[in-house]
């Protein structure tokens, strides 16, 4: 029997992984969240950075949006197309004929905003029979395990973070039509605090950091390959094996994740609420 952390009333939360995360039980998300279930799954979502709310219903994008609402006000995607009614609703969906697969790269959500999302909420309801896992990085730890030079060293400094590498085109088989749009791009530490932790967590990932500023092209790409390497380690990582109706909420603020396309040409599919977060410091 696994271990229950944390001295909850309301849910019950066990670790996921060693890495990170948490599986979440005795909540039922699709009839919204009450004030003290609210607190505690927040403060479970500090604790272990993503939750894995098992045993849910089809959660109705009123009720998705509700929740997400309790957190902070959404975010609105840059790139995404809005789903009829509910424009801060993204839905996920891959099938034979997609382009590409959200999420595909390791990333933490739209990072190239000056104020990046906090966290996501996101439930899947068509699954592949197999595949479709999506794994998640424990930057705190990826920060907390590099040599005190290093740390030093990345102390002060910045990275662009980049979207039209990422988002021209991206969503043109689903009608969104881009022309004319320009698409974000902020720089943010390369080491960043938590707002609510304090703790320090590394802030780069592959999809959208493209520069350390005031570093050579060739200095800046050698450390950001190094920074990604690292923490793309599998010690800092879980993979999440999802099933139908499962529910992942991340904050990624201390976390970068990676969807993977491993299962064309089934279908996955399903829809993400997105809460909006602060400037990094
Ligand atoms: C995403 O990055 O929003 C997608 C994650 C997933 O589909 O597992």
């Amino acid at each position: 029997m696994p271990t229950v952390t944390g001295g909850y009333r309301r849910i019950r939360v066990t670790p996921y992984g060693p890495a990170l995360g948490g599986a979440v039980r005795g909540v039922d998300l699709a009839r919204g969240l009450d004030r003290e279930t609210y607190a505690e799954v927040r403060r479970a979502l500090l604790d272990r950075q993503v939750l894995f709310f098992k045993e849910q219903s089809e959660i109705s994008p009123e009720t998705q949006v509700a929740v997400g609402r309790m957190f902070g006000p959404l975010h609105m995607h840059p790139a995404a197309p809005r789903m009829s009614g509910y424009p801060e609703v993204f839905e996920i969906h891959v099938h034979r004929d997609s382009r590409v697969a959200n999420g595909e790269f390791w990333h933490s959500d739209v990072s190239c905003d000056e104020e990046p999302p906090m966290g996501t909420i996101l439930q899947l309801h068509v699954l592949p029979a197999s595949g479709g896992d999506t794994i998640f990085v424990n930057m705190y730890a990826a920060y907390e395990t590099l040599p005190d030079a290093l740390k030093n060293r990345l102390s002060g400094l910045t990275a662009r973070h980049a979207s039209e590498h990422v988002y021209r085109e991206r969503y043109s088989d689903r009608g969104v039509d881009d022309r004319g749009k320009a698409y974000p791009s902020a720089d943010h530490p390369v080491v960043r605090t938590h707002p609510e932790t304090g703790r320090k967590a590394l802030y780069v990932n592959r999809t959208f950091t493209t520069r350390i500023n005031g570093l050579s092209a060739s200095e800046s790409r050698a450390l950001l390959e190094s920074l990604f390497d690292h923490c793309e380690e599998p010690r800092f990582q879980i993979r999440f094996r999802w099933e139908l109706n499962d529910v992942a909420f991340w904050d990624n603020r201390c976390t970068m994740h990676h969807a993977i396309w491993d299962y064309w040409p089934e279908e996955r599919k399903g829809r993400r609420v997105t809460i909006r977060g602060d400037r990094p410091r």
